[in-house]
């Protein structure tokens, strides 16, 4: 019965294609997604799904009540970027300054095809889906506001799924891995502190410029010096403030910036790691060294069992030739957060295709991506899904 999601998904691609553009066309910064959420919300209804709105302030969930049974999840992030969008596409972005930079309107987009494709079926397989439109995943909040409104009880979700589009895979293949796909994300904020006075008198005071270049200095070696070569790891400053005039020596400067593994021993590890060389190497040119580290998102893990069942789902929509082993990446995902709560698998949509410039990065004014895979993103989400019910039933 699961059989024809291939050819029900492909017949789909019309209404998918028009959906997309809608929300590209009309992109909404983090926690502002009132209009896309009030679109999905009525869809859902439409399709006789149970809806909870306002979940993690502009998030929505939809439940497709089967018969007892397992429950899965299927999450889409919903949120657009602070661009300008420059691809002069006919349905570019009419918010100035606004764009769908990252393509979570695909990802949307994708989620309310599989519940077009799974609403008509539940009733003959036993168990529910829980579908998860999130807002505000580029802010790294939109999934633990979801969460603290309990997005993952009542009912908890045994298996969960989601997926992003990627431009460096080609539209028509999907990336499934096992394990690590996508780091950890911590924030650092580092202050080095001094003794501020003129700059013409550097003797009479304690000059944090100069410390905060050895600080930047000594951390390059936390990663190149104390780290497993054979453990993927990232220390990158973003921001340096410090001084208000060229001969004023100040008192302080700050400094943030972010860090990112895969290996839960390591990242608890980078603390205090990051923190000896802040605060002995500031003390060493006579100033202090503070170092603050916030924990904000563990690695996306690919589940195994959900993994397996993901890639035969990829294999049924696409093919066997559509599945590829894709690098993992050093970029993070709140999805993270839900795999914590039930095993789960991220996949990555190929949505690559140098013929119509679909080759631009995420977050790039002139993102953009090829829509034939809007259908397979739908198919494969829905795919799983049914996969997972059967396998957690134990058929
Ligand atoms: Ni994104």
């Amino acid at each position: 019965m699961s059989t024809n999601i291939r050819e029900e998904s492909l017949a789909l691609s019309e209404k998918l294609v028009a959906l997309r553009r809608d929300l590209h066309r009309h992109p909404e910064l983090s926690y502002k997604e009132f209009r896309t959420s009030g679109i999905v919300a009525a869809l859902l209804r439409e399709l006789g799904a149970e809806v909870r709105e306002n979940v993690g302030r502009t998030g929505v969930v939809g439940l497709l009540r089967g018969g007892e049974g397992p429950v899965v999840a299927i999450r889409a992030d919903m949120d657009a970027l602070p661009v300008l969008e420059q691809t002069g596409l006919p349905f570019a972005s009419e918010t100035e300054g606004v764009m769908h930079a990252c393509g979570h309107d695909i990802h949307t987009t994708c989620a309310c095809g599989a519940a077009m494709l799974l609403a008509s079926r539940l009733h003959t397989i036993g168990g529910s889906v829980k579908f998860i439109f999130q807002p505000a995943e580029e802010i790294n909040d939109g999934a633990k506001a979801m969460l603290s409104d309990g997005v993952m009880d009542n009912p908890k979700p045994d298996m969960v799924f989601g997926l992003h589009n990627h431009p460096e895979i080609p539209a028509g293949k999907v990336g499934v891995k096992e394990g690590g796909l996508m780091a950890s994300v911590d924030t650092i904020r580092i202050t080095v502190t001094g003794k501020g006075g003129h700059g013409a008198l550097p003797h009479r005071d304690i000059d944090p410029i100069a410390g905060s270049a050895a600080v930047i200095s000594a951390l390059q070696t936390v990663v190149s010096r104390n780290v497993d070569p054979q453990q993927p790891a990232v220390v990158s400053l973003g921001t340096i403030h410090g001084g208000t005039a060229n001969n004023v020596i100040p008192d302080s400067v700050e400094m943030t910036g972010t860090v990112r593994t895969f290996n839960a021993d390591l990242r608890a590890s980078m603390e205090g790691m990051l923190r000896r060389v802040v605060e002995n190497t500031a003390a060493g040119l006579g100033c202090k060294g503070e170092l603050f580290y916030r924990y904000d998102l563990p690695p996306v893990m690919n589940d195994p069992q959900a993994t397996a069942l993901g890639r035969r789902a990829v294999e049924a929509i696409a093919g066997p030739e559509g599945v590829v082993v894709p690098v993992p990446s050093m970029g993070g995902e709140d999805f993270a957060l839900l795999q914590e709560k039930a095993p789960g698998c991220f996949f990555w949509l190929g949505v690559g295709n140098p013929e119509i410039g679909a080759v631009h990065p995420w977050h790039s004014p002139l993102f953009t991506a090829d829509e034939s895979s809007l259908h397979i993103g739908a198919g494969i989400l829905a795919q799983s899904a049914l996969y997972a019910l059967h396998y957690l039933r134990g058929e």
